[in-house]
């Protein structure tokens, strides 16, 4: 029938870096909520985009929860891991976490599409993603595809950018 198209996707990243910004503003208008605190283990969210239903599971980036990402690896579609463009000094620890994704078996030897948000581009100190990709040795991934786009989760600048890259991954 016409039934939509699901995808399962997991939405990493460090705490702060902006993933519950970001999902919030992919959703429609009246379902967003106006005030986001920081996430409790995860949450799970919905919204859509052209022929997709998107699930999105939204995890808690603080280092206490980070072990909860794993137990998703083996269900997810692909992967947004959300970076904050402007913390310069914690770029080499979301570096470590993607590459504990990427050597985690129910990982490696998938193709999983891996969308990066260079996040917070609205920052004065953001670093551009080429510089994002150069500290996150982005270029070593070879047997995936991956994105990285420049977004704003206040604005919303970017994101479809994103999503519309996903969409295509799986068409
Ligand atoms: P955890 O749930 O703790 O893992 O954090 P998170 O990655 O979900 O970050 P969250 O969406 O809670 O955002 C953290 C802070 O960054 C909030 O104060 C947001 O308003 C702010 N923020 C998110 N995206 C942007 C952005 O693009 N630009 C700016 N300037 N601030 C942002
Ligand atoms: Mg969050």
């Amino acid at each position: 029938g016409l039934k939509k198209k699901e995808m399962n996707v997991l939405c990493i990243g460090l705490d702060n870096s902006g993933k519950t910004s970001i999902i919030n503003k992919l959703k429609p208008d009246k379902s967003q909520t106006q005030d986001i605190v920081p996430t409790v283990g995860f949450t799970v969210e919905k919204f859509m985009s052209q022929s997709l239903n998107f699930t999105v599971f939204d995890m808690s980036g603080q280092g206490r929860y980070r072990n909860l990402w794993e137990h998703y690896y083996k269900t997810a579609q692909a992967v947004i891991f959300v970076l904050d463009s402007s913390d310069r000094l914690r770029m080499v620890v979301a570096k470590e976490e993607l590459d504990i994704l990427l050597q985690h078996s129910e990982i490696a030897a998938r193709r999983v599409p891996i969308l990066f948000f260079a996040n917070k581009m609205d920052c004065k100190e953001a670093l551009s993603p080429v510089q994002c990709s150069q500290k996150m040795g982005l270029d070593a991934i070879l047997n995936k595809p991956w994105h990285i786009c420049a977004s704003n989760a206040l604005s919303g600048e970017g994101l479809t950018d994103g999503v519309d890259w996903l969409t295509d991954q799986i068409r």
